[in-house]
């Protein structure tokens, strides 16, 4: 099976921060599951370059746009190598293949009718880049801090008609629901969006003069015209998968990848990926079963409050890896929250998982069983039945019904529950005892056979989550056998297989 995965795609106007680092982990982690699974993954991510923001940010510094964004965007770049993220494509929406594709999208929809010019005047939020409405007014009349400096301007500009596909959205939303199809996931999002869309009406800005700003892609209509956010920051998602939107295009490659499944944060549920995107995709010729899915998680907060650059409270998760190392910063980044709800980043969370869960539990299981394998066995197993075959069979398909939900901290705990059954079927066996007695042989050698087996498992179902951690188990257990779910099978490990040396992979972080 094909499997098109894509994430948002980041804005390059600060520096990265840990949730931009969970949503790049959290589907590196699906990617890597349907990997296992045989599927053929097309994963893409990557920066969204364009922007008023960019550059005013830019101006301040001196530079120009591009290399303001070539500078943050290496950031992104590096951050994702040391968090071992493994895509496919890269999205950087300066790219030529891309500036193409928008044009080209906007202007077939152009010339199908879908925008209209119109003059806008009213009060303008230049940090949010948005006209304001008495909405926004606060309860003293006055626009609040957070839009910053408010202008009143009067413009022309290009406007996309949305509004007459409401009841279509409406009706699509609702349709994929009944066929246990959710547009939207966790499918408790699924009302919110809903509840949105029953107030949609007004059309959609989709300009900005050049006047004001030039750091964007030109409507190919206009010239004096860019294009402004969600035609250009969108489209990434079909312009890097090989998209053409000229009428008859040859879209084979294209077709092969999509629909995709989406991996956002819950901020840009509603109004742009929820909203705009499947009207933008429609109104591109696209039919109903062509729609993407949205999976929607939630957000890493400090202490119950926003992460912010005023609050001077982001957490950089280039330092974290330093400290801790990816694996301790991947596995607390997918196992201490529910997808799609909120979590509270700590450090000392992520101490205590590391050293309760990788340290304690999977750490000392590998190594109590390769060193007893080696002490009482020289390293070599007997093929063996096992008592907990059945268990593990029954939490291996546990963990797969979860990963295919999306639940990658529930497939977690699946996997987890092996581990801890290992670690107290060792104190209930007692090994060191059964090697006293030379009647207890063929009892140790089924208990030496079990551990590495479930080890050998273990080490496939974490490679998801700590994939280089998973790459040194199997090295000590000298498994050289595929990783792929089928692998997962009881009793592949051959009889007389030579365990390897038992080295630690997770030492102990020692808190401060
Ligand atoms: O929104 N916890 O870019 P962005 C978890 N360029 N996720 C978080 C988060 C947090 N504290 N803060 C942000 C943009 N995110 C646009 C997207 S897509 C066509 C254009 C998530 O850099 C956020 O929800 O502000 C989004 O999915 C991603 O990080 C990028 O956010
Ligand atoms: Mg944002």
């Amino acid at each position: 099976m094909n499997f098109f995965l894509t994430t948002a795609i980041d804005y390059t106007n600060g520096a990265p921060h840990i949730g931009h680092a969970y949503e790049k982990v959290l589907a590196d982690a699906i990617a890597r599951y349907r990997r296992l699974k045989g599927d053929a993954v097309f994963f893409l991510t990557g920066v969204d370059q364009h922007g008023q923001k960019v550059q005013q940010s830019a101006q301040k510094q001196g530079v120009a746009p591009a290399e303001f964004v070539a500078g943050i965007t290496s950031q992104f770049l590096s951050l994702w190598k040391t968090l071992d993220i493994r895509y496919d494509a890269w999205a950087a929406t300066v790219d030529p293949v891309h500036k193409h594709c928008v044009q080209a999208m906007l202007q077939r929809l152009w010339e199908t009718g879908h925008f209209y010019k119109a003059k806008q005047a009213g009060y303008y939020s230049v940090r949010q880049e948005q006209f304001l409405t008495d909405k926004e007014r606060g309860p003293d009349g006055e626009f609040g801090p957070e839009w910053g400096e408010v202008v009143l301007i009067e413009e022309e500009n290009y406007f996309f008609k949305l509004a007459g596909h409401r009841q279509w959205l409406l009706d699509f939303i609702d349709a994929r629901s009944a066929a246990g199809k959710p547009f939207v996931l966790p499918d408790f999002r699924v009302a919110e969006l809903r509840n949105a869309v029953e107030k949609l009406s007004g059309d959609l800005c989709i300009s900005r003069p050049k006047s004001r700003l030039e750091w964007g892609i030109e409507l190919p209509f206009d010239k004096d015209f860019v294009t402004y956010v969600w035609f250009d920051a969108l489209s990434n998602y079909v312009s890097f998968a090989g998209y053409d939107p000229t009428p008859g295009a040859d879209n084979a490659v294209f077709h092969s990848r999509w629909p995709a499944l989406h991996v956002i944060g819950k901020d840009i549920l509603v109004p742009p990926h929820g909203i705009y995107w499947p009207i933008m995709l429609r109104a591109c010729g696209f039919s109903d079963t062509e729609m993407p899915t949205l999976l929607v998680h939630g957000w890493w907060n400090i202490a119950g409050s926003k992460m912010s650059k005023s609050q001077g409270n982001i957490v950089d998760p280039a330092e974290l890896v330093k400290t801790f190392g990816v694996a301790a910063t991947r596995y607390y980044l997918l196992s201490d929250i529910a997808t799609g709800r909120d979590a509270d980043f700590s450090e000392e969370r992520l101490i205590l998982r590391y050293n309760t869960d990788l340290a304690n539990s999977l750490g000392n299981l590998l190594n109590r069983s390769l060193s007893m394998a080696k002490r009482y066995r020289g390293g070599a197993v007997k093929k063996s039945a096992s008592p907990l075959a059945a268990f593990i069979a029954e939490k291996c398909a546990a963990y797969c019904r979860h990963m295919e939900a999306f639940e990658v901290h529930a497939a977690i705990e699946s996997a987890w529950e092996i581990i801890g059954r290992c670690n107290g079927y060792v104190e209930e066996t007692a090994p060191w005892k059964l090697a006293k007695d030379p009647a207890c042989a063929e009892k140790l050698d089924g208990v030496l056979y079990t551990l590495a087996e479930a080890l050998r498992i273990l080490s496939i179902l974490i490679t998801p989550i700590i994939p280089e951690s998973a790459e040194a188990i199997r090295s000590q257990l000298a498994w050289e056998g595929s990783v792929t779910l089928a692998q997962c099978e009881w009793g592949l490990l051959p009889d007389g297989h030579s365990l390897g040396d038992p080295v630690p992979v997770f030492p102990r972080i020692e808190s401060k």
